[in-house]
């Protein structure tokens, strides 16, 4: 059954096209080319190998026509034994001095491109990170670098080995004896490798109809199995297992023909040898009788033989794996042309030392074109200065700080720092000029002292206690059995909410940037660290530019301007006592969190 093919497939094992293919040696072909010394070295290695090789034969025909009856010998010919063992011990040796050059060029090119893979990834818009799965990307990384050596070691230690050969062979055929030769081993190598390709071609459809029905039957099963009880009490263990009989009987067809299109496609390649050998041996035979070929001839060309068709007996294996190889590499090298959604412009700027502004202007975004965020949103904060924001969940609030760490461009309007457009900035200096205390916050699993030093890797111990001090963390560190060195499991899941928290707050204090941005920061602690902790954030704000995403209003009374958003818009601005005097949202949210305290 034939299926029109998507547009790409997204199948692991889809075959690589031909453009596919140049495309990815293409991309290839430059980290391979920083080691053409050692690629060269490599292979006059592997040229070295391969007249060793060829010599062995020459030598073994020299050997016979000398002991051959008629020609005695006076003494042992002692200069081609010696000179037979040296070429023996050669090839092994050019061999593996071909893998000593060659190994590092190997595994640095896989380096490389596991580390621009990785530095790419990171470089990736959040919204490209949101919607793949972090999981298959690693997956597909990690295969597309195995395969970058299999296909290396393929290519150089069968395929071109294999050619050389071929070609060495065919040179001293026609230059020793007559074209003939020549001819009949081209003609049948050439019909050995069509007739191959070919057939594994169409064998490679046949295994991943194979391998499909093999995950469609082992589904049914698992699927059947962990419905264990839904089975019994519907008395259905019959049918399920017709069910699932239905998947093998489809997987028994595909395996067979597997089997046996394996079988005929040995066949043919053994037709073809023996086909050629036959005619080979056939012409050097009358070559002896007529008197114009020695023994010593025809024991080389049929060695000769033997030694070509040895490699060829793999080709079909190395044939599929590397195009396995060259798809999973296409895939890897597919991620690293997805576009950076948000890229540096070319004459990007750094900002200046200091306080800085911050302001948006007329801003409007969205996630998805269909269903807008933020719609013609304006406000400043003053440089040192403090505005806070408040809102219903959903309102857009956290979406403002994903905006200013410029995550996504916004749709319209401008967003400015220091005066200049942040589309006009490297992001880099953007991004070091802000701290923030996000509103979850998910921890390296690694040592609590390592997630606060993550603010600034270079800060002192003493700086990260002080940190650790000021987020009201120090004291809970310190009654820890290992203290900073305590684990704090994988996303941070062995502390509770409240602590991460403190730790955010405390590598956010440690980063020590101009511009802060709280988010629901302390939402996770008790009123009293909470307050304990409202000194530090003060502190921290005193004299930087600060964007305070409030839950609890209480904690910005004092802030320059409090806006109050809702679904994406400001609806009410101004100071505290204004807002409470105008008696509109603001003025009942406060109402409400009132008596909520006063009943607490
Ligand atoms: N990555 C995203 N893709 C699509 N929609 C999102 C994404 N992140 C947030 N949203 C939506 O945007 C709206 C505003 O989110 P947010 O700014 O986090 O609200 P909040 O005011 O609670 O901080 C929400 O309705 C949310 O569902
Ligand atoms: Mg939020």
């Amino acid at each position: 059954m034939r299926r029109n093919l998507p547009p790409k497939p997204p199948a692991a094992d889809a075959s690589p096209t031909e453009t596919h293919i140049w495309r990815t040696l293409k991309l290839l072909f430059p980290y391979l080319w920083q080691y053409r010394g050692r690629m060269l070295l490599a292979l006059s290695c592997l040229v070295g190998a391969k007249l060793a090789n060829v010599g062995v034969p020459l030598v073994f025909k020299k050997m016979i026509d000398g002991m051959t009856p008629g020609q005695q010998m006076l003494a042992l010919p002692a200069g081609l034994l010696l000179l037979y063992g040296a070429l023996r011990f050669s090839t092994s040796l050019f061999t593996e001095f071909r893998e000593i050059f060659f190994a590092r060029v190997t595994q640095q090119a896989v380096r490389r491109i596991a580390l621009e893979v990785f530095r790419h990834l990171h470089a990736l818009s959040l919204r490209f990170h949101l919607e793949r799965q972090t999981g298959g990307v690693s997956r597909d990384i990690e295969r597309g670098t195995r395969s970058i050596s299999a296909l290396i070691s393929y290519t150089l230690y069968s395929i071109l080995p294999t050619l050389v050969e071929v070609s060495l062979v065919l040179g001293i055929l026609i230059t020793k004896y007559d074209a003939v030769f020549a001819l009949i081993t081209a003609v049948s190598l050439t019909a050995y490798v069509v007739f191959t390709v070919a057939v594994s071609n169409w064998r490679i459809g046949i295994r991943r109809a194979m391998n499909d029905t093999d995950s469609a039957a082992n589904t049914r099963a698992v699927d059947s199995l962990l419905n264990y009880e839904t089975v019994k009490y519907f008395n259905n263990e019959e049918y399920e297992a017709r069910r699932y009989d239905e998947q093998l009987r489809k997987w028994e067809d595909a395996a067979t023909t597997s089997q046996v299109s394996l079988s005929w496609l040995n066949l043919g390649q053994q037709a073809i040898i023996a086909t050629g050998v036959t005619a080979m041996m056939w012409r050097a035979a009358s070559g002896v009788v007529e008197g114009t070929m020695s023994i010593g001839d025809l024991v080389l060309v049929n060695a000769f033989l033997i030694q070509l068709y040895v490699p060829l007996n793999f080709l079909g294996v190395v044939y599929r794996e590397i195009r396995q190889a060259l798809t999973d590499i296409e895939r890897m090298f597919d991620l690293l042309t997805v576009n950076r959604e948000v890229a540096d412009a070319p004459d990007a700027l750094s900002l200046p030392t200091g306080p800085l502004e911050v302001s948006f202007d007329t801003v409007a975004f969205a996630y998805d074109k269909e269903r807008p965020i933020l719609q013609d949103l304006s406000f400043t904060i003053a440089p040192g200065r403090t505005v806070a924001v408040v809102g219903h969940s959903g309102a857009g609030k956290s979406t403002l700080a994903r905006l200013l760490y410029r995550f996504y461009d916004v749709g319209g309007g401008q967003l400015r720092i220091g005066g200049h457009d942040i589309r006009q900035l490297k992001q880099s200096s953007l991004r070091a000029a802000i701290g923030i205390v996000p509103q979850d916050t998910v921890l390296f699993n690694d040592t609590i002292g390592y997630n606060i030093r993550y603010g600034n890797p270079d800060a002192s111990d003493a700086q990260v206690q002080e940190a650790a001090r000021a987020a009201q963390l120090h004291e809970f560190i310190a009654q820890l059995p290992q203290g900073y060195e305590a684990r704090v499991g994988e996303r941070g899941l062995k502390l509770s909410g409240g602590e991460k928290q403190r730790v955010a707050i405390a590598r956010a204090l440690l980063k020590n940037p101009p511009i802060l941005i709280f988010d629901e920061a302390t939402s996770a602690l008790d009123s009293q660290t909470e307050k304990a902790i409202q000194g530090s954030l003060e502190n921290a704000a005193r004299g930087r530019t600060t964007l305070v995403i409030a839950h609890r209003l209480s904690t910005i009374m004092d802030a320059d301007e409090i806006l109050v958003m809702d679904a994406g818009r400001i609806v009410e601005r101004g100071k505290h006592a204004e807002l409470l005097a105008s008696e509109g949202a603001y003025a009942h949210m406060w109402l409400l969190q009132q008596e909520e305290e006063s009943h607490a």
